[in-house]
């Protein structure tokens, strides 16, 4: 249905050989995982609950180191930098999105938004302004600028954790079952949504679900089975 951005350029996302054991080394969580996915493709990787999808998201952006094997984001090996490269790396290039949405309960929707650029250093009041703006406006919910995450439906909180997601303007948006908590109408609103982005402003996205039928907007569907890559299919 969507045509795949892979191009014969080095992949945007590349993971190599990643294993993670936990606890006794014998128990393996991701067991020799490769994959690639390349400059705006919109990755889903599909798999049941357990399979590891979590922690192969967390691995691919530093928020967990793997125990052997590499992950390199735009040319740059995030396994070898050290905490504060890692986590200022992520913070400008990288955006999340949880099931969970994970608002901050005492911010409004507007200074949620605000937030990362916050963290990321900014100064420039005016900027955070106009881009938070900018963002809540993009999804639909500037007339609810004021409210407390409370106070916004589940949908709702989910389309401003998507617009903080992109504040910093990150190459990258990681999602972990962003649709887990959603009604389908909701779910296809919000997988929409993303996939907008992905298109509109090439960013490359990697979504996890348990949901097969989030495939349908997939360049790329990555399914992994008990810490395992099972299969990477490409729809034509
Ligand atoms: N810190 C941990 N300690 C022990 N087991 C873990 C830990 N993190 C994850 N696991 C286990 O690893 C497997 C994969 O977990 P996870 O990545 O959360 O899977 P998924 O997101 O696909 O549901 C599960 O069996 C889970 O219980
Ligand atoms: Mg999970």
């Amino acid at each position: 249905m969507f045509k795949s951005k892979k191009s014969d350029s080095q992949a945007f996302v590349h993971v190599v050989d990643v294993s993670k054991s936990v606890g006794d080394a014998n128990t393996l969580i991701l067991d020799g995982i490769n994959l690639q996915v390349f400059k705006g493709e919109f990755a889903v990787i599909l798999g049941p609950s357990g399979a590891g999808k979590s922690t192969l998201l967390n691995v691919i952006s530093g928020l967990d180191r793997p125990n052997s094997g590499q992950v390199r984001i735009d040319q740059i090996e995030v396994t070898a930098l050290n905490e504060d490269t890692l986590s200022s790396f992520r913070c400008l290039n990288v955006g999340f999105v949880f099931q969970t949405y994970n608002l901050i309960s005492t911010l409004t929707a507007l200074e949620n938004i605000q937030f990362p650029m916050k963290l990321a250093g900014c100064e420039d009041e005016s900027l955070i302004e106009s881009r938070s703006t900018d963002l809540l406006t993009a999804v639909g919910l500037i007339e609810k600028a004021g409210r407390l995450p409370y106070q916004l439906s589940c949908g709702e909180q989910q389309r401003v954790a998507i617009a903080r997601s992109l504040s910093n303007n990150p190459s990258l948006i990681l999602a972990d079952e962003p649709t887990g908590n959603l009604d389908w109408t909701t779910a296809l609103e919000i997988i929409s949504l993303l996939k907008k982005y992905s298109i509109e402003q090439g960013k490359t996205m990697i979504v996890i679900t348990h949901d097969e039928r989030m495939a349908e907007f997939a360049d790329v569907i990555i399914k992994l089975k008990s810490g395992r890559v099972a299969e990477i299919v490409r729809p034509a």
